[in-house]
């Protein structure tokens, strides 16, 4: 009898007992640094003369591991292995599947603090972000699995007198995996362990600044016994391998998470029929967002520029839920902009691995330059009110920043910057709140801070994200529990852990018998 899905707790890292252990954890992976790991095909391991080396964005000069990396003729071995896995995988009952998902739920749940210490060292995560990853990453396995056993049961069907009738979700077939960086467990493990228990085989190109956790989660599906070929780890740079895997003919479906530059160019390609497929492929992305917190002049003020300064700053800005756009009811516009510079100026930046710095890097060179333009754009689009230099250390660090008096159609306004980067606007009144708030082609997430009753009514029906949020912080979606997905350019609305996502990775097949 399986349990009702309860999301996996977060730590309290105030107790002494989990700082040791998470030091402990963070010791244990040092001494683990700089090892190779190979690509894995058909539960094969293997080397490749070509490298990618992932390194700490906290400490350039610390390089995580070094990973092999897959040529156009490895990936074609990949998706051979998926397809040729698919024909006996998909057979196998789906209890069974899930049963694989509550293992592997379980090994990581044993192994918390050690993935988290991963985070912390590939992906610069405080330890309460990283801590959250995991958590997630464990959630997902665990609702996914119940979400698979519910869509095994008997659908209900209207009857017909004399005849039989059943419905039932099965699988695709082959699938690519293309998880971000910025959540480099929690995604990655969502995407692939739904593709999985729905039946699929997969193979999964990690991203290519943390290729190392994803590694260290292929351990746990093999602990956890999933055969060899149901997923294929296959590291490789987009750039090489990305369109081959697209295009490839035995693609059945390619579920990405990522910019929406790379997401539109899966799509466009994704829509080609090959010679030999035999059928459309499938595409589920979840790409960016330029999320905006509302705050109405009837609010709490002090919740709201704390909620503000979470969303814009937890793990420097790089969530596609980040709040990197604040508009404020000109009232309280001066009051909620000096609360949040000064909530701001209290945040420290530095190595994650220390627990009292909260501001991390930035994942890496590219996102430290794009990010630090994109303060030199802010400057001539509006005031810097305080950060916009590089903070010290030997890594991607940034500090984080604040603009005020931008106007809704400016670059940082529109742009999708990805780092720790909030810029204020000031609304007239709430309906021009609204207004600028869906000035934008993203619809991820959104936040309103009021508490006049008829404007939450009014953003509840009017504030056009797939995530809307009211007096708290706009990230942070819990799985089962904050369905998450956006519209427009935000992607195809795949409302990751939620009730609907599983039968994304499906098909329905209609069996109608007369009696
Ligand atoms: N699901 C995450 C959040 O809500 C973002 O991917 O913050």
């Amino acid at each position: 009898m399986v349990t009702p899905f309860r999301p996996e707790p977060f730590t309290d890292f105030t107790n002494e007992q989990q700082q040791l252990e998470y030091k402990q954890a963070l010791l244990h992976v040092q001494q683990q640094l700089g090892k190779d790991y190979e690509l894995i095909i058909d539960g094969e391991r293997i080397r490749t003369e070509n490298k990618i080396v992932s390194i700490n964005p906290a400490n350039t000069d610390q390089v995580i591991g070094v990973v092999a990396k897959a040529d156009v003729a490895l990936a074609e071995k990949a998706i051979q292995t998926a397809a040729k896995t698919f024909e006996s995988w998909k057979s196998v009952a789906p209890e069974q599947r899930a049963r694989y998902l509550f293992k592997a739920a379980a090994i990581l749940r044993r192994r918390k603090h050690e993935f988290s210490a991963w985070l912390t060292v590939e992906a610069g995560k405080s330890w309460p972000e990283a801590d959250a990853d995991t958590a997630e990453a464990i959630d997902f396995m665990e609702y996914y699995a119940r979400q698979m056993l519910r869509l095994a049961e008997r659908q209900p069907l209207t009857r017909l007198a004399g005849e039989d009738n059943e419905l039932y979700y099965i699988p695709l077939g082959v699938g690519i995996v293309i998880p971000p960086w910025n959540f480099p467990l929690a995604i990655m493990v969502g995407m692939t362990t739904a593709a999985l228990v729905a039946g699929n085989t997969v193979v999964l190109k990690p991203a290519s600044a943390t290729p190392i956790i994803a590694a260290k989660f292929m351990e746990v599906l093999e602990e956890a016994g999933v055969p060899a070929g149901v997923v294929n780890y296959l590291p490789g740079q987009g750039s090489e391998i990305g369109d081959y895997l697209v295009d490839h003919p035995l693609t059945r479906f390619i579920s990405f998470t990522g910019s929406r530059e790379v997401g539109l160019r899966i799509h466009e390609r994704a829509a080609k029929v090959q010679s030999g497929q035999k059928w459309m492929k499938r595409f589920i992305a979840e790409m960016g967002g330029k999320d905006a917190i509302v705050v109405d002049k009837e609010a709490d003020l002090e919740l709201a520029a704390q909620g503000i300064v979470t969303s814009a700053f937890g793990f420097s800005g790089q969530k596609c839920s980040a709040c990197s756009r604040a508009i404020i009811h000109q009232d309280v516009y001066d009051q909620v902009l000096d609360r949040v510079t000064a909530l701001t100026e209290q945040l420290t930046v530095g190595d994650p691995q220390d627990p009292t710095f909260y501001t991390g890097p930035v994942i890496d060179q590219q996102a430290y330059q794009k990010t630090l333009d994109y303060i030199e754009i802010g400057k001539k689009e509006g005031v810097l009110v305080t950060g916009g230099k590089r903070g010290d250390g030997p890594g991607y660090f940034i500090q984080p920043t604040v603009f005020s008096d931008v106007h809704p159609k400016a670059r940082i306004m529109q742009e999708e910057i990805f780092g720790p980067v909030v810029a204020f606007t000031k609304a007239r009144d709430f309906d021009h709140a609204l207004e600028i708030a869906n000035q934008t082609e993203y619809g991820l997430t959104g936040s309103v801070y009021s508490t006049n009753r008829v404007h939450l009514e009014k953003a509840r029906e009017s504030f056009h994200t797939g995530n809307l949020y009211f007096n708290r912080k706009c990230t942070g979606a819990i799985v089962g529990v904050h369905p998450f997905g956006g519209f427009n350019m935000s992607g195809t609305n795949s409302k990751a852990g939620g009730p609907d996502y599983l039968s994304l990775f499906t098909q329905a097949k209609l069996v109608s018998e007369r009696l």
